[in-house]
């Protein structure tokens, strides 16, 4: 486990991070980005580390890839490549650099190491998991497809490499539907997420079937909550994950990934939004979208919460954080990924 006490002490050694008002006055432009969810203060305690971070990046050849869920200061602040997790899988795919910094959880640091074997991938803190890959193991896998002979197994990319490598194929929440639909047969197994493969079922032509997982984020809202919201405020767009129960997705006026839902918020303009998905999202746009209000509540992931500009500057500096994945496992799991992610471009998702 990550020792924050003596990385302090690391990083007080070789930069100066004390809180500038002066530095935040010069980073303006980026700040601009986050003014309306940020305070200065917060901003002068932000700035030395994120000035930092970004010259660290240029000399050891790194990117940072963060998923939606990060805080605005990783959001906007030394990201590189910002996305959800199909995005994230194909820009590591893409990335020319020595280093990835994975700004997000454990399973996506994984897949861009299956995919990028040769690179190094860092996870600034490797306690960042995530429930739905937790509940779920390769053995697992093996007892629902004995349950379902035959049915290929399509697993959710928030999984283990070990549970990828057991699949026939991934998928992630912007394309579940579509790869879903094109397996053979008539029952497809998904994992682990059930509320994810009944939001699917209710749009497929197949037999959908599941391991009973969840994300403890989204399962927290309910329907009556939101029927509550809407008759107390009728004008709001209610705009939700599929992470979330079929009854809340009942309840939504549209249901997408993450970068989906941005999008929709962006083609959209609703004057009230409420997004019914982790609380980063709506502080991550505030700022380019000012005409829209952002209702409240929102749920926050305690994983992604675990990426800090401390824990990411340590992680850069030290090289600490290396994400290995066995050979022969990720020799597997690639198959799984790499079907998903053509399957995705061949259907231009
Ligand atoms: P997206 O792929 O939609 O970004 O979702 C990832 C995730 O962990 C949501 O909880
Ligand atoms: Fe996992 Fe849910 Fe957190 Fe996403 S929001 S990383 S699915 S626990």
């Amino acid at each position: 486990m990550l020792d924050l006490t003596a990385a302090r002490a690391t990083l007080s050694e070789h930069y100066d991070l004390s809180p500038s008002l002066t530095l935040a006055e010069e980073m303006g432009e980026t700040y601009g980005r986050m003014s309306r969810v940020v305070s200065p203060a917060d901003w002068a305690i932000y700035a030395p580390y994120v000035r930092a971070i970004n010259q660290l990046k240029a000399e050891r050849n790194a990117v940072v890839l963060a998923h939606n869920y990060m805080t605005p200061e990783i959001f906007h602040g030394i990201s590189d490549v910002v996305g959800d997790s199909l995005q994230l899988a194909i820009e590591a795919t893409k990335v020319d650099a020595d280093v990835i910094v994975q700004c997000g959880v454990h399973f996506m640091a994984e897949t861009s190491k299956i995919l990028s074997p040769e690179k190094t991938v860092l996870m600034p803190d490797m306690a960042a998991g995530c429930s739905l890959a937790e509940s779920i193991t390769a053995e697992g896998v093996a007892e629902i497809r004995a349950k379902y002979p035959g049915a290929p197994v399509v697993s959710y990319v928030n999984t283990t490499a070990e549970v990828k490598a057991a699949s026939d194929i991934c998928c992630t929440s912007a394309n579940a539907v579509q790869i879903v639909d094109a397996m053979p047969g008539d029952t497809v197994i998904m994992t682990p997420d059930q509320f994810l493969a009944q939001n699917v079922a209710a749009q497929s032509k197949k037999k959908v079937v599941w391991w009973e997982g969840s994300c403890i984020v989204h399962e927290l809202y309910t329907a009556e909550d939101l029927r509550a919201y809407r008759e107390a405020d009728p004008d709001v767009k209610i705009i939700a994950h599929p992470e979330c129960t079929p009854a809340v997705v009942a309840e939504a006026d549209f249901t997408g990934s993450t970068s989906g839902i941005i999008k929709w918020v962006h083609d959209n303009k609703p004057a009230k939004a409420m997004l019914v998905t982790e609380c980063s999202m709506a502080s991550n746009i505030s700022d380019e979208l000012p005409e829209v209000e952002f209702a409240k509540p929102c749920n926050m992931c305690p994983y992604m919460k675990k990426i800090t500009l401390e824990k990411v500057l340590y992680a850069l500096h030290t090289m600490t954080g290396q994400v290995e994945v066995d050979a022969a496992v990720a020799k597997d799991a690639r198959r799984a990924v790499q079907r998903m992610i053509d399957l995705s471009q061949e259907l231009g998702l």
